[in-house]
């Protein structure tokens, strides 16, 4: 049990990547409190995950875009965990448009939940962590913000965004013994399934399918219990103490980030 006793909040756990680690961190005997905006499957997640054991989860609503319902559903947490050791954020949303199409409103709700959201998140959990002597925040990026993103023109801005924020939060808080990464993954998921279901344009869906060719380990996206759980659960723990301000594709080789 390499989280024995971690005391964790994980936000956009009702699905995805966010529901395998809360999963993945009950399983190596953390407490967690998982939070997001989809109630009944976020509460369904947490039951099924603390029924398994050995560690347990509970469910709160929140908006990670919002700072008055952060810090709510945060002080919350702490409250009932006893502290707060590890945040992980995998919440966020996706749309598609390009380069000339995108909106002015899906680039300011893409900007409010993906880089406002990583930010306020980031903090209040920095504000909690630091009379706990210190603890770990994982993001999560993109290799849509390391490259040109022809079907996603705001998403891959604002996960630019993201990388950058954990560099420099990384860099103000190692003195508060808090370290902070993001990782990049490639994995099956609703998100993956809807943005790859919403191309339109013959020349789009190629270039979209084409990122496969990419992935070294099997040519396929990845299983987030299977592929993504354990590395969440090293971040989390203090094996990956010496480790700051990184991003970490967890994506079977598909990004290059030196
Ligand atoms: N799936 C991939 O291959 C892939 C690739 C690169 C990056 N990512 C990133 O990984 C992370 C997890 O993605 P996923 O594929 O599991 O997505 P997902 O859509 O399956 O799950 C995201 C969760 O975030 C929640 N959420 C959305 N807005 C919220 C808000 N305002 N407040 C609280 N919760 C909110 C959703 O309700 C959902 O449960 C995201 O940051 C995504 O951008 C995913």
């Amino acid at each position: 049990m390499e989280l024995d006793g971690k005391r964790i909040i994980v936000t956009g756990a009702a699905r995805g990547m966010g529901a395998a680690t809360v999963r993945s961190y009950v399983k190596a005997g953390a407490h967690v409190v998982a939070m997001d905006v989809k109630d009944d499957l976020g509460a369904e997640v947490a039951a099924q995950a603390s029924a398994m054991g050995p560690g347990s989860a509970s469910y709160l609503n929140v908006d990670v875009s919002d700072m008055d319902s952060v810090e709510s559903a945060f002080a919350a947490a702490v409250e009932s965990l006893g502290g707060l050791d590890v945040l992980a954020h995998p919440a966020a949303i996706h749309r598609s448009a390009d380069a000339t199409d995108v909106s002015v409103d899906d680039w300011d709700l893409m900007f409010a939940v993906n880089v406002r959201g990583t930010m306020i998140t980031n903090q209040v959990a920095h504000k909690h962590m630091v009379p706990c002597g210190g603890g770990s925040i994982i993001n999560f990026g993109s290799i849509s913000g390391q490259r040109p993103e022809p079907t996603a023109a705001a998403y891959s801005a604002a996960k630019g965004a993201v990388h950058s924020w954990t560099r420099t939060a990384a860099g103000t808080w190692g003195a508060d013994n808090i370290r902070v990464n993001a990782i990049l993954p490639a994995m099956v998921t609703p998100m993956m399934r809807e943005a790859g279901q919403r191309e339109y344009d013959e020349e789009k869906v190629s270039r979209y399918q084409s990122q496969m060719v990419g992935i070294a380990m099997g040519g396929e996206y990845g299983d987030p219990d299977t592929h993504l759980g354990p590395v969440m659960v090293f971040f989390a723990s203090d094996a990956s103490w010496y480790i700051t301000g990184q991003l970490i594709p967890v994506d079977g080789g598909q990004t290059n980030v030196r």
